[in-house]
């Protein structure tokens, strides 16, 4: 790396390629101008999840290739607890850190016990002023007004960021964009990415490690009949959650459910001819519900983003789904490793999928019937549930029924220490309206003198509380969470 810092060499190649993401950083005044230097051993620290996940193999692979030692760490959140010992491992180490995926909410911590320079922070996480860009360096794209829910995840920042390293990793977008897709940020017409995400599919394209392809939306790995009663877009009275009807239904579009080695048939063994009779009758049903019937037909196609290099997965969504599962299930180098090439990993990830596929839907059972209405929000604790999958069980039930999107659902599970760990989801209509759960938790968690920070994005935060404060924080989010 010779003796230029960091944050030249990423500046100079900002300011090269003009990226529309990164371009702003040129202006950005307040950066230190003594950035430290960047040759000591760097320790990632990277968030658990898919996009976390993502972001720290994307680093890995940076530093790698820049010749530059690193090592490590996945957590479920960057908790005060961990930065208390981060803290210690800069002073008795000399350790430079880069946090990934997670930062942002915890930026007062960071400041007061690390101070402002050996760490620099790749999130996406909505900052809580984003008028004032901290005197620390923090890539965060709300201080450039682009949105982090929709137009970059934390894989991208750390994409752009290796991509300015050196041009030659521009193979990684397509690491970006599984950790995109994780947090289901291919919210663009048909399934498509917007912002600074295009861009990276652009690259993960040119690259030749993703191509896209658009088809029928739903699961492309389940029997065709079961893809059909459980994962449409949306659910159809004639046929969603009736395997024997949806049999009828393909028997009348002369559609077999197996071929000729009694193999079921999933939507990839479908003939283009067979695909276009399919999409027809089902628009068709949708039609016969008589409400929202051009949506519906408008959601029935959506784009795929297949992946060359990681046989046996062909699906970057099922890849990221994976990931999640070995984040979530303690298992996460497994998960950074098959990013980076590990066969054997992959292997081992795929079993663990299966696993935690299973652990899902058990929690889902417990989950339907530990939920409490109140007034503007809905809750859910069951204390069998883990911690580290109430964030996937909050959604899926989110979404499980039309009702219970009227309201934001605040999920707890048992954690570490007499504190429980909350998860909060809404669906987009709330969102539409103003509804802002990282603003809510944080400011309730504030307000209640909780120290964990609490944060995340306006339609999926969390925080950590202790369980005595249970009673008192849910009546402070039921009165935030009122929309007027
Ligand atoms: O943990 P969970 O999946 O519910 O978190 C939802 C979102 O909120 C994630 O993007 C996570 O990174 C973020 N979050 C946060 N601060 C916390 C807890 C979660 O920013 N204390």
């Amino acid at each position: 790396m010779g003796s230029k810092i960091l944050l030249d060499i990423f500046l100079n190649a900002i300011d090269e390629r003009k990226d529309y993401f990164l371009k702003s950083l040129r202006e950005e005044s307040e950066i230190p101008k003594n950035f430290p230097d960047f040759k000591k051993n760097v320790h990632i620290y990277s968030h658990l999840d898919s996009d976390g996940l993502t972001s720290a193999a994307i680093l890995a692979f940076a530093l790698k290739r820049a010749n530059i030692s690193y090592q490590l760490s996945v957590l479920p959140q960057l908790e005060t607890q961990y930065i208390k010992k981060i803290k210690d491992e800069i002073i008795n180490y000399n350790r430079f850190i880069i946090f990934s995926d997670f930062g942002t909410g915890q930026l007062e911590f960071l400041k007061k016990d690390l101070g402002s320079s050996n760490y620099f922070i790749l999130d996406h996480h909505q900052p809580e002023n984003i008028k004032e860009h901290p005197d620390i360096f923090h890539v965060n794209p709300y201080y450039y007004d682009i949105s982090g829910e929709s137009e970059i995840s934390a894989a991208g920042v750390c994409y752009f960021f290796a991509k300015a390293l050196d041009p030659k990793n521009i193979d990684l977008s397509s690491l970006a964009i599984i950790g995109a897709l994780g947090d289901m940020q291919n919210k663009g017409d048909k399934g498509g990415f917007i912002g600074a995400n295009k861009i990276i599919l652009d690259d993960a394209i040119k690259s030749g490690k993703i191509s896209v392809e658009r088809d029928i939306s739903i699961s492309r790995h389940q029997p065709l009949y079961i893809a059909l009663a459980y994962s449409l877009p949306e659910k159809l009275p004639t046929l969603s959650g009736n395997e024997e009807k949806v049999k009828l239904f393909l028997k009348s579009l002369q559609i077999k459910i197996q071929d000729e080695w009694n193999e079921k048939r999933t939507l990839i063994n479908l003939s283009t001819y067979e695909k276009k009779s399919l999409l027809k009758a089902l628009i068709s049903e949708g039609y016969e519900r008589n409400d929202k019937s051009k949506d519906f037909a408008v959601k029935l196609i959506t784009s795929y983003y297949n992946l060359s290099n990681f046989d046996p997965i062909t699906d970057a969504k099922e890849m990221s789904k994976l990931l999640n599962a070995c984040g979530r299930l303690g298992f996460p180098s497994l998960g950074i490793s098959s990013l980076m090439g590990d066969k054997k990993s992959l292997r081992m990830a795929i079993e663990k999928n299966k696993l935690y596929k299973r652990e899902i839907s058990i929690a889902i059972r417990l989950a339907e019937q530990s939920i409490r209405n109140y007034k503007n929000i809905n809750t859910l604790y069951n204390s069998e549930i883990n911690e580290k999958i109430i964030g996937t069980i909050c959604s899926i039930i989110l979404h499980s029924k039309e009702e219970l999107k009227e309201k934001p659902l605040i999920a707890f599970a048992d954690s570490d220490n007499h504190s429980l760990k909350v998860s909060a989801r809404a669906d987009h209509e709330l969102i539409k309206k103003g509804l802002n759960l990282g603003k809510i938790l944080r400011e309730v968690c504030q307000k209640m003198g909780i120290i964990n920070p609490a944060g995340g994005h306006p339609p999926a935060a969390g925080a950590k509380i202790p369980s005595m404060n249970l009673k008192n924080f849910i009546e402070e989010v039921d009165k935030a969470a009122k929309i007027d």
